[in-house]
């Protein structure tokens, strides 16, 4: 059988911990009887602590800090988010990279990540096409690049977000196609065969996130080539969420 993972992405939502209880409790309810799906719900941090878990649904931040302790202002160690339970740590999302992280520092991240023995989400995605495929340089350098360094063993306990910018926070008729999905998750296999190997490319997961919504889960999970999925607005509503969920774990 195979291991499906959904990762709820909150981003900065909802606004109070009253909200975030809710949601998380309908998506504990929603996940009871899921069979071969984890889910993993990733809120603020100030609502790491308080949100409940269950044997299916396990803890996500959306982002830590490569220091261990001392002088970084507004930062989180990953030790602090391991003491809390968190088993997932969202690393390189295309908004963050929008507000300057580099791939060198996403590479530091995943190491802390993995160090601590925590799972390493790493997003990678192009902001936009081009008819010249200079977007496939891009995504294969941004893979290469955030991964750096890392063993062969390492690179297979990381989970890749493939996340293209231009499908993020639309609907779900805006969202990649399941055909186009498909020939996405071979490219990237393609690059990870090329690093480590093709029996170890096999063990590395790969999700696909931008607009998955109820309507487009099913064809994307059937067709697309992929293990699970990164969701965004979708994960803040407990029943499309479990559309979601229900779908993947078909
Ligand atoms: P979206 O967000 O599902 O709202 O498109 C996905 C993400 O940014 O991780």
């Amino acid at each position: 059988m195979v291991k499906r993972i959904v990762i709820a992405n909150w981003k900065m939502n909802p606004q109070t911990l009253a909200e975030a209880k809710d949601i998380a409790k309908g998506i504990v309810k929603e996940s009871a009887k899921l069979k071969k799906t984890t889910v993993v719900i990733a809120p603020p941090f100030p609502f790491l602590n308080s949100i409940s878990i269950s044997s299916k649904v396990f803890l996500g931040a959306q982002n830590t800090f490569v220091g261990k302790t001392g002088a970084f202002t507004g930062q989180v160690s990953v030790r602090m988010l391991s003491l809390l339970k968190v088993s997932y740590i969202i690393l390189g999302h295309s908004e963050l990279r929008a507000l300057g992280e580099t791939d060198e520092q996403i590479s530091k991240k995943v190491i802390a990540t993995l160090k601590s023995g925590l799972i390493p989400v790493v997003c990678i995605g192009e902001r936009e096409r081009d008819h010249h495929g200079a977007y496939l340089a891009f995504l294969e350098n941004q893979i290469r690049l955030s991964l750096k360094s890392l063993s062969k063993k390492e690179v297979e306990k990381i989970i890749i977000a493939y996340e293209p910018v231009w499908a993020i926070g639309k609907t779900a008729r805006e969202a990649m196609d399941s055909g186009k999905l498909h020939e996405m998750a071979l490219f990237v296999h393609k690059i990870l065969v090329n690093m480590i190997g093709r029996e170890g490319a096999k063990k590395v997961t790969l999700i696909y996130g931008g607009s998955v919504e109820g309507a487009n889960a099913r064809d994307l999970i059937q067709n697309g080539n992929v293990s699970g999925f990164l969701v965004g607005h979708a994960s803040l509503k407990p029943k499309e969420f479990g559309a979601i969920l229900q779908a993947t774990d078909k």
